[in-house]
């Protein structure tokens, strides 16, 4: 019989990914979906219509909504990627992000305790929970939370409600703490796709400068369509294994910047100013994984380095841009 794959936050870069991975697997999808005024489905237009999609109305803070269905589909696999997941909107709504992001995970679980109990389920954890960590360091499994924002504070509350979930109840829950992964879906305010888009207006003249805030932050950027890959193999391994996913490399902002730049063959000194509103009132300067285990145990790895990413990224902006 055709397993089902259940996905909140379909609408997002990793969603809409997923999605494509689990119809070409042969699942049927089913992609939650929050009403919006106007429809939000650019990244998903190419399976809207596949025969095995459904799309459902819910919204992860709504606890009545998720029993309801998950209880209807009893999905083989549920993958919980639904977050207000932009780091400086967590200060301005650290409430809502505390819903949605904290308390909307444990809502999936508890659906899947009360409707669905042999569901498997995807947490989706992130490297922010690490935090404020050792300059040069690496971080793994065992590495101690340090959250620095209402965002990483939610995420580091639904991963230890996983565990609380999996250790009491005896679900089969997983978390993936994922480093931070970027494609040409990536939203617009993330520092990745604000630059890539920012040098293809400038390339084509559309722009003259951008604004940026801190250009010292390290960050473990891979690619996030073999993320989502590691998604899947976590949960179609024998036992629940929280897994860090990583590609195990810093560069810096900076770096981003300069590649981006050097790429259409500009210097990125004459276009790009700092701007103090895009500082955090805590910054995390740091952080790069350790993906020992999810290479080992589920023979994981990354396979598209940065440098790519990077004109991969650009070469899609500069093609949205002349549309
Ligand atoms: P994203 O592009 O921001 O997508 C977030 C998704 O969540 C969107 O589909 C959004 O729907 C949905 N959503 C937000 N609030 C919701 C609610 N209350 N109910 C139902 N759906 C809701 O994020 P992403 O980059 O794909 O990341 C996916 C997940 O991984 C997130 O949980 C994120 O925090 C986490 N993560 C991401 C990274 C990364 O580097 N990308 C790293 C570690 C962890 P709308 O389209 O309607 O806004
Ligand atoms: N967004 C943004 N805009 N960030 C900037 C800017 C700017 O103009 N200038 C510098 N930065 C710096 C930020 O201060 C941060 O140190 C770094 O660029 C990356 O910022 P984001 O791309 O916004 O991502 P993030 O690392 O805060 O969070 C992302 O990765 C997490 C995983 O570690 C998000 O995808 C989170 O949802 C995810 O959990």
């Amino acid at each position: 019989m055709t397993k089902t794959a259940l996905i909140t936050g379909i609408t997002g870069q990793d969603g809409s990914f997923l999605g494509e991975l689990m119809l070409e697997r042969g699942y049927n999808v089913i992609g939650v979906v929050r009403r919006s005024s106007s429809p939000n489905f650019w990244r998903i237009q190419s399976i809207l219509n596949h025969e095995r999609m459904t799309l459902i109305e819910g919204d992860v803070t709504d606890l009545s909504s998720m029993i309801r269905i998950i209880g209807k589909y009893q999905p083989e696999y549920i993958y919980n990627l639904a977050a207000q997941s932009f780091v400086p909107t967590s200060w301005e709504q650290p409430l809502l992000t505390a819903q949605a992001t904290g308390v909307g995970a444990v809502n999936i679980f508890e659906a899947t305790r009360i409707a669905s109990p042999n569901s498997r389920v995807y947490q989706a954890s992130s490297s922010e929970m690490f935090g404020l960590q050792p300059t040069g360091s690496f971080q793994d499994e065992s590495t101690p939370f340090y959250p620095r924002s209402p965002y990483a504070c939610a995420k580091a509350y639904a991963h230890q409600m996983a565990i609380n979930y999996r250790e009491s109840h005896g679900l089969f829950i997983v978390s993936g703490i994922l480093f931070n992964h970027e494609s040409d879906r990536r939203g617009i305010q993330f520092v990745t796709r604000k630059i890539s888009n920012a040098v293809a207006r400038i390339h084509l003249g559309l722009q003259d400068s951008v604004a940026l805030g801190y250009l010292g932050a390290e960050r473990d950027w891979g690619y996030a369509k073999d993320y989502v890959r590691a998604m899947e193999l976590m949960l179609d391994h024998d036992t629940p294994l929280d897994c860090v996913v990583a590609t195990g490399k810093r560069h810096t902002v900076q770096y981003f910047v300069e590649h981006a730049f050097q790429s259409v063959g500009l210097e990125w000194q004459r276009y790009v100013t700092q701007d103090d509103k895009y500082m955090r009132p805590a910054e995390v300067p740091s952080l790069c994984g350790n993906a020992d285990r999810a290479r080992q145990e589920l023979g994981w790895q990354p396979s598209v380095e940065l440098p790519k990413i990077i004109e991969l990224m650009i070469a899609a902006d500069i093609q949205r841009n002349q549309e």
